[in-house]
C-alpha cells in the first residue's frame, strides 16, 4: 500500500470522479448483473439469484444467515442497492450493507455501514450508519434514525458516496449523513480499498432492545431482498494495490453541470437538514455518556442537542450513568453498535 505510483494514482482518479460520484444519481449508472459484479459470500443456499441475475434474496434460518461481496476492491465510488426488507416480526435480525477491508487490513481497517435493525411487531426497522478509519473501532461513529416509509413494504434505494473528501449516505436520493474529512479525523477517515457486502444474520445479542428480543424462528426465513446494484467506481487490483480501472463518469447533465463544491446540493442540504430532525434518534456526537468531549469533527448544534436530550434524557443528557448500555463486537459485520435505541 505504499507506493508512491499507486498514491497518485489514486490520487488522479478521485480527484476527477469527485464530482462525478458526488452529484451521480443511480439512473445514470448502470446496473450490473450479480455474476458481474459479486460472488456468494456465506450461506450456500440461503442465497438466491433471480430475475436474469439482477435481484439477490439474502434468507436467515435457523441454520444460518446469507451474504454476498463484490468481487472487486474499490478506493472511492458510489455504491448503491434497492432493498426490501423482511416484514413482520424481524426482532434480533441486522442486513448490512457495507463496505470493508478487514479481510485484508487485521489492526487498522476501514469500514462504511448502512445496517438495519429488525423489530418486533408493529415496530419499525431502524437503520444505523457507522464509519470506521485505520482501524479506529475504539472510536464508534454511530448514527441511527427511523424512516418516514415502512422499508419491509417495497423497495428503496440506499446509496453510500464515498470521496477523499466525504462520504455520503442516501436513503431514496435523500442524503442522510455526511462525513466530511477534518484534518483532526487522521486515519480515522476511510481511506484504503474496501469490497462492497451486504448481508443477513442473527444479532439477537444486541440488535433489538439490546438483547431483549431475539430473533424467532418460528417466523424464518427472514429474506432481503436486493435488486439495483449499482458498483460504480475506481476498482483496485487486489494483488498489484493499484487502481487496475476507474468507471467513466455518468454521462448525464446533472453530472456534468452540477460541480458543487461539497457532493450535497443546497436543495438536498434542506431535505437533510428535514430529515435529520424529524428521524434521527442517535448521534454519537451527542452521546455525553460515551464521550465527555464529543470527538472533534463534531459539529454540536444546540437545537439538536435539546431534541435529543429530550428523547433520551440519559443518553444524550447530563452525563449520569446509563445502566445497560454496553457494545458488543457483533459477528456478521464487523461493527459495533450500541445496544439500546
Ligand atoms: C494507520 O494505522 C497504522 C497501524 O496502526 C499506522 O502505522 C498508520 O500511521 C496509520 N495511518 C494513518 C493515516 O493514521
Amino acid at each position: 500500500m505504499e507506493g508512491s505510483h499507486m498514491g497518485l494514482l489514486l490520487f488522479f482518479c478521485s480527484s476527477m470522479l469527485f464530482a462525478a460520484f458526488a452529484a451521480a444519481s443511480s439512473r445514470n449508472l448502470p446496473i450490473i448483473p450479480f455474476d458481474e459484479g459479486y460472488a456468494p459470500l456465506f450461506g450456500d443456499s440461503n442465497l438466491v439469484i433471480h430475475r436474469d441475475g439482477k435481484s439477490v434474496h439474502l434468507s436467515l434460518d435457523e441454520r444460518t444467515g446469507s451474504g454476498f461481496v463484490s468481487h472487486d476492491l474499490y478506493l472511492h465510488g458510489y455504491f448503491s442497492a434497492s432493498i426490501k426488507l423482511p416484514s413482520d416480526y424481524t426482532a434480533g435480525v441486522v442486513v448490512a450493507f457495507y463496505m470493508s477491508n478487514g479481510d485484508m487490513f487485521q489492526n487498522n481497517h476501514d469500514e462504511i455501514d448502512f445496517e438495519f435493525l429488525g423489530n418486533i411487531r408493529g415496530k419499525d426497522w431502524r437503520i444505523q450508519t457507522n464509519v470506521y478509519g485505520n482501524g479506529s473501532t475504539n472510536i464508534g461513529r454511530e448514527e441511527r434514525y427511523g424512516l418516514w416509509f415502512d422499508p419491509a413494504d417495497d423497495f428503496h434505494q440506499y446509496t453510500i458516496v464515498w470521496t477523499d473528501s466525504q462520504i455520503i449516505f442516501y436513503v431514496d436520493n435523500v442524503p442522510i449523513r455526511e462525513v466530511t474529512r477534518t484534518e483532526s479525523m487522521g486515519g480515522d477517515f476511510p481511506s484504503k480499498p474496501m469490497t462492497l457486502y451486504a448481508t443477513i444474520w442473527d444479532a439477537s445479542d444486541w440488535a433489538t432492545n439490546g438483547g431483549k428480543y431475539r430473533v424467532n424462528y418460528k417466523y424464518a426465513p427472514y429474506v432481503a431482498e436486493f435488486s439495483d446494484l449499482v458498483l460504480h467506481g475506481c476498482a483496485v487490483d487486489p494483488i498489484e494495490q493499484h487502481v487496475a480501472k476507474c468507471d467513466n463518469a455518468p454521462q448525464s447533465s446533472e453530472a456534468t453541470t452540477t460541480i458543487p463544491s461539497s457532493g450535497v446540493t443546497p436543495a438536498q442540504r434542506i431535505k437533510m437538514e428535514n430529515f435529520r430532525k424529524k428521524h434521527m434518534t442517535y448521534s454519537y456526537c451527542y452521546d455525553k455518556v460515551r464521550y465527555k468531549v464529543p470527538p472533534s469533527e463534531c459539529v454540536i448544534s444546540s437545537q439538536e442537542a435539546e431534541r435529543l436530550r429530550r428523547f433520551d434524557p440519559v443518553t444524550f443528557g447530563s452525563g449520569r450513568r446509563h445502566h445497560g448500555k454496553r457494545h458488543r463486537r457483533s459477528r456478521g459485520s464487523q461493527t459495533e453498535a450500541a445496544a439500546s435505541f
